[in-house]
């Protein structure tokens, strides 16, 4: 049997709550006809769905990165400032955006959520100059003209945005502007001397990968004027195919959560930084976005090839129990590395594959929403030290065909800092078999204890519009009978077992 020691009172580290965080793109209905919605009634007067941003309060979202991904590459942030806005052509994802959703209608939704804004910079196209202008426009008080253009334009005090990302995926070729890595240590260094003589109150991160050159010569130049070093990550790809991975093959993908983050852990260590910069994950997601003929040399002509195809990433009967047990695992994942990982945002919130899709009379909460829900609202802020024995595996296969072993249980154990009530997030990952997870746990004998459960009647349960497939549910709390208590898990759950005070 699955036994785990849990000792409240050795505190590993305390996460920062931004490992819960989002990220919004100007990519399809994310933001237009999504969080963003003028005219629909559900919105409120400054044309935010109320619905949606009630939800993201309940998950309490603690920054919200914007306004790209891809889109930002070829972006240019005065476009959409001020009275009257000129729609452009969005050139990375090849449709004409409105250019109405712009920085000030960004800090107004970050106001009205209550969270951090995080603003990635234009590193294709775009040159130090006019990001450390955009960082004039937002952050100055009145001196220079673009702090003076941000008052004529309605806003008498500065947005205060703490987090700005230099560039997005500037490695790929897939990028607007993709840069050879001794290019993008000279502008990354370049920009961020612009930008902090503008703010040096600004933590700053640049778009990186797992990879060594890349990094090496990025943290070699531009390491002293960093606090953050951005990764991304999705495990089924289906850009081109929107072909998803089932419950076994995203299985193994959850062998594969933490390989990025070691190897990139691993570098700060060996240039010293491990104390002074921490790894932002700030695009993350089990499921790829579909945007087929776009991101490849050969383009769709016909919109029937390259735009029509993107409604694919809508259907809410594909986001299952797979996307919730692999997100939970994910989520552990980040918070036994909290001592390094800082920032996590999920890719992204609003429909693609958001955890949360808007139609025109209301909100679907898909299955992922739910373990941000249980995750935010029952985890604590500490990670506590474990001792595990008997673990079990099993057999699973590989989207590639590759068989290998996968943990049935993955769990964290957690303590609030402000209450001490002690909480395990347990993920029974077995496709069909319950899982008895025994809790020695001597210090709080004599606490009752409750099970919380997002789950669903079989693997491939969803939520839809009139249809609730995926449930959070709260257990009664109960007295365990020793120090040392057995707790059923149900197959593909998410659970977090929580303590009373
Ligand atoms: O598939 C969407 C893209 O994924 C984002 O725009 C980019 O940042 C990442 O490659």
């Amino acid at each position: 049997m699955h036994r785990i020691t849990v000792r409240p009172a050795c505190v590993r580290f305390t996460r920062d709550i931004k490992l819960y965080g989002h990220f919004i793109e100007h990519f399809h209905r994310q933001i237009y006809g999504g969080i963003y919605d003028p005219g629909n009634p559900l919105s409120d007067a400054d044309g935010f769905r109320e619905d949606v941003l009630s939800a993201m309060r309940q998950i309490h979202v603690p920054v919200l990165r914007w306004p790209g991904g891809c889109f930002v590459s070829a972006y240019h942030w005065q476009k959409a400032v001020g009275p009257t806005r000129t729609p452009f052509f969005d050139k990375a994802w090849r449709v004409e955006d409105p250019a109405t959703f712009g920085t000030h209608e960004y800090i107004k939704l970050c106001r009205k959520l209550g969270c951090e804004p995080y603003i990635c910079t234009n590193a294709g196209t775009g040159t130090a100059e006019e990001m450390s202008d955009w960082l004039e426009y937002c952050n100055l008080e009145s001196e220079g003209e673009f702090a003076r253009m941000r008052i004529q334009n309605g806003a008498r005090e500065p947005f205060g945005v703490r987090y700005w990302s230099i560039g997005n995926e500037n490695y790929g070729a897939w990028e607007i502007g993709a840069k050879e890595a001794g290019e993008w240590s000279r502008l990354v260094t370049e920009s961020a001397k612009m930008m902090r003589r503008v703010d040096p109150s600004i933590e700053l991160s640049a778009a990186a990968l797992a990879d060594v050159e890349w990094n090496v010569a990025l943290l070699r130049r531009a390491g002293p004027y960093l606090r953050w070093i951005s990764i991304h990550k999705y495990w089924n790809l289906m850009a081109e195919e929107n072909d998803f991975a089932d419950y076994g093959q995203v299985l193994a993908y959850t062998n594969d959560l933490e390989t990025d983050i070691m190897r990139v852990r691993g570098l700060l260590t060996a240039f010293g930084l491990e104390k002074r910069i921490r790894i932002a994950c700030d695009e993350w997601n089990l499921r790829g976005w579909h945007h087929p003929r776009v991101l490849s040399v050969e383009q769709g002509i016909a919109k029937e090839e390259y735009l029509s195809p993107r409604d694919l990433n809508d259907r809410n009967e594909d986001y299952t129990m797979a996307d919730a047990v692999f997100s939970a695992c994910y989520l552990n994942a980040i918070n036994r590395n909290a001592d390094i990982v800082g920032m996590a945002c999920f890719a992204p919130a609003v429909n693609t594959r958001g955890c949360i899709f808007t139609w025109q009379d209301g909100i679907v909460l898909r299955s992922t929403y739910h373990v941000f829900d249980l995750y935010t609202n029952h985890l604590g802020d500490e990670i506590l030290d474990t001792w595990e024995t008997g673990a079990e595996s099993m057999d699973v296969t590989g989207k590639d065909g590759h068989r290998e072993q996968v943990g049935t249980l993955d769990v964290l154990a957690t303590r609030d800092s402000r209450d001490g009530h002690v909480a395990l997030a347990a993920v029974n990952k077995h496709p069909c078999e319950m899982q008895t997870l025994e809790i020695c746990m001597d210090s709080m004998s004599g606490k009752a204890y409750r099970v919380l459960t997002v789950n669903g009647d079989s693997v491939d349960a969803f939520n839809d519009i009139n249809h609730t497939g995926v449930m959070l549910t709260e257990g009664a709390w109960t007295m365990p009978d020793g120090p040392a208590f057995a707790v059923q898990l149900a197959p593909h759950s998410v659970n977090v077992i929580e303590f009373e005070t």
